[in-house]
């Protein structure tokens, strides 16, 4: 294995390959527990920034997914991947790589299959209302500083109708439901690794300004109102901004102006049917 130490924990032994992939190293399981925890053990390995993890299958088909709930995707149908990043920025800022990465997989999803992704506020990527892609952000900090940040990004690729979970037949999708064809997964990951490239260098150049233009260009929900859900609690208002630290922000309907956190709420809407 060139340029890195052999990762040495748990299920980085399980049978994989090794890849190199416009300037990458990819880590390429058949089926681990999650790509977030295999690449968290590969950072504390030591890899570098931009090494992927990649798995056919997470076990059971269930990878994680935000506020403990599981991510779906049987064998081979989906783009489930974990990324390491090292970036010098300070932890308020670090939820700004989640929304970095939703614009990164909005704009891939546009360019390989012109179906119009656009981003629901703070990491879902939707095609007509319905989720196509979810992304779990996980850190580990020391003084004020992110050691490492692990982006995993579940992509429906190529799944059918009846590997949709039935609760979420109406409000998931995946990009050959939509296109009406196959798409390449490999197609997707370097579109993926390019459009991330161009993007990450923007923002460590260019910081918050950089990130707020081109969420704006590809978010969906802007302008609309939505409901979020606190708890036992909601409330709702209109979403009219994103803020320096990746929240949302909110006009509610006594005219106060609110930010609200990704890791504090779950966001539904009439218009995006329900809590994908
Ligand atoms: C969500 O709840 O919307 C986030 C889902 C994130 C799923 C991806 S699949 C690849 C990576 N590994 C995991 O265990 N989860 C993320």
């Amino acid at each position: 294995m060139a340029n890195m130490q052999m990762p040495i924990h748990g299920e980085t032994s399980l049978p994989h390959k090794h890849l190199k992939l416009l300037g990458k190293d990819i880590y390429l399981y058949r089926e681990i527990s999650s790509t977030n925890t295999v690449a968290r053990l590969v950072a504390l390995s030591g890899a570098p920034e931009g090494t992927i993890v990649m798995s056919k299958s997470q076990t059971a088909g269930k990878g994680r997914g935000r506020m403990n709930r599981q991510w779906v995707c049987p064998p081979g149908k989906g783009l489930l991947m974990s990324m390491v990043l090292r970036p010098e920025i300070r932890v308020q800022f670090v939820p700004q790589l989640t929304l970095l990465c939703a614009v990164v997989v909005a704009e891939t999803i546009k360019k390989v299959t012109g179906c119009a992704a656009g981003i629901k506020w703070p990491n879902d990527i939707l095609i007509g209302g319905k989720k196509v892609c979810g992304i779990l952000a996980e850190s580990n900090f020391s003084n004020g500083s992110p050691e490492y940040v692990i982006i995993g990004i579940g992509i429906n690729v190529n799944l059918d109708q009846p590997d949709l979970p039935a609760d979420r037949l109406d409000t998931s999708t995946s990009l050959k439901l939509e296109l009406g064809q196959r798409v390449s997964r490999l197609t997707v990951l370097k579109q993926f690794i390019c459009t991330w490239d161009q993007h990450y260098q923007g923002f460590l150049e260019g910081g918050q300004g950089y990130l707020r233009h081109h969420w704006i260009q590809n978010n969906v929900i802007l302008g609309r109102n939505v409901t979020i859900n606190k708890e036992n609690d909601s409330i709702s208002g209109q979403a009219i901004d994103i803020s320096e630290n990746g929240g949302l922000i909110v006009r509610l309907a006594d005219g106060n102006i609110q930010e609200f956190l990704a890791e504090d709420i779950s966001i539904g809407s009439n218009y995006f049917g329900s809590n994908t």
